[in-house]
């Protein structure tokens, strides 16, 4: 009988199971604390629930193991250790089947904007309240309630800039001084809550070389010194909330190219360091091209080589968008979910997949992309489109 990571009972786990190697899955005080003052009770009212289960079942004329229909992703991830997030926003935890799914569905929650920079931090700090916690807190007490575990994004980014930042004129040492305060402030006021970071989020251009940005040189904090501001950031965050796992993420680093081998470089000189870098987030915004063997070849091959550093690996944002009311292209957009789902499944050092919100109804794609759109797992009425089944598929095989 064990208890799990998640601090429900289980009577047959991956976890009992030899070589699953996801040990370390969920390092949130939030459910440590949880874990342990629930063993005892926990564990006697697990036991009951088991021997009634089984009971029922050697009674059962023609036992049947549960329909893997009924189950959700979140029982079929718990059960490989793997966590399933979704980005959400606070203002759309009234709409009940939206609440419902998220709640359900899902083992970890991240805000798809509210803890971003402009978002939690709209005034400058000579101001007397500079910080707007108010979203990411009621996300937070959402997945607490939910027994969820929260995922930060993001601290550091060239997008959702304060205009008081944009415009403020400061020198490189001001904005030093304003960038570890904000990472202080914010992770200190999560700490326990929020168990990893999108420490620095999308920092190098698609040819490998740095993202001009106000952060790196306009004026930014690191000009000409290559990825100093980004080891800089992340001793930060170690300092302001050492429990917390800290993470570099960025999009079209899937595979292995120029910008994936510039993070791989950094990643590689920082473990060599000892900066605090605990993993690498693949966004996995994609298209239906990415349903090419040699595509997924190198997605796979890039995922271990950040694992040999010692890496943890997070799915963080992904979405495959297609032309919008183009209904045929659903099966071969379940096909590549649950290809992508596959990747992670096979790769003891990806702990998290992680769509980028969970309906079309509410997603980020529509408004960015022209005339694309259906991008996720559930459509615009809640029902599930085959990405849902295909990713239950593959983490229930
Ligand atoms: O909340 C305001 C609203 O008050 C205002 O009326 C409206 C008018 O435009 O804007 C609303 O804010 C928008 C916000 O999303 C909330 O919906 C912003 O304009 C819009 O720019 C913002 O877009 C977000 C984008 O990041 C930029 O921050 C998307 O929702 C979000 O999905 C997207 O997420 C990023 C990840 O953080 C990083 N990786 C790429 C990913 C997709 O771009």
């Amino acid at each position: 009988m064990a208890i799990d990571y998640f601090g429900s009972p289980s009577c047959f786990r991956a976890r009992d199971k030899p070589n699953i190697g996801r040990e370390g899955l969920i390092m949130n005080p939030f459910f440590f604390r949880k874990q342990k003052s629930q063993t005892s009770l926990g564990a006697i009212a697990a036991v009951a629930l088991c021997l009634v289960a089984f009971l029922s079942l050697a009674a059962s004329p023609n036992p049947q193991p549960a329909s893997p229909e009924a189950s959700t992703l979140r029982q079929v991830a718990e059960a490989r250790h793997i966590v399933i997030g979704t980005a959400a926003a606070s203002f759309l935890l009234g709409e009940a089947e939206y609440a419902s799914i998220l709640g359900s569905e899902f083992s970890q929650l991240q805000a798809e904007n509210e803890m971003k920079f402009g978002a939690i931090h709209p005034r400058p700090d000579t101001d007397p309240n500079p910080y707007n916690f108010a979203g990411g807190d009621d996300l937070v007490a959402f997945a607490q309630s939910h027994n969820m575990v929260v995922r930060g994004h993001t601290l550091l980014w060239h997008n959702n800039v304060p205009e008081w930042l944009k415009k403020g004129g400061y020198t490189s040492a001001q904005m030093a001084t304003i960038l570890q305060g904000h990472i202080h402030a914010v992770m200190t006021h999560y700490a326990s809550k929020v168990y990893a970071w999108d420490v620095v989020n999308e920092a190098f251009n698609d040819d490998g070389t740095m993202r001009s940005t106000l952060w790196y040189d306009q004026p930014g904090i690191g000009a000409g010194v290559g990825t100093k501001y980004i080891e800089q950031s992340l001793r930060w965050a170690r300092e302001a909330d050492p429990k917390a796992k800290l993470f570099y993420n960025d999009y079209d680093a899937e595979e292995i190219n120029k910008k994936s081998d510039a993070i791989y470089a950094m990643a590689k000189d920082f473990k060599k360091r000892g900066v605090p870098l605990d993993g690498v987030g693949f966004q996995t915004h994609i298209t239906r091209k990415f349903d090419d063997p040699a595509k997924l070849k190198s997605y796979k091959e890039n995922l271990e080589r950040f694992a040999k550093l010692g890496l943890e690996l997070h799915m963080t944002e992904i979405d495959v968008r297609l032309s919008n009311g183009d209904t045929s292209s659903l099966a071969e957009e379940g096909k590549l979910y649950g290809e992508i789902t596959k990747l992670c499944v096979e790769q003891p050092a990806c702990k998290v997949i992680q769509t980028w919100g969970f309906t079309d109804k509410h997603s980020w794609i529509p408004g960015f992309y022209k005339g694309l759109g259906w991008a996720l797992p559930w459509d615009d009425n809640y029902q599930k489109k085959p990405a849902y089944e295909a990713m239950h598929d593959a983490l229930a095989k």
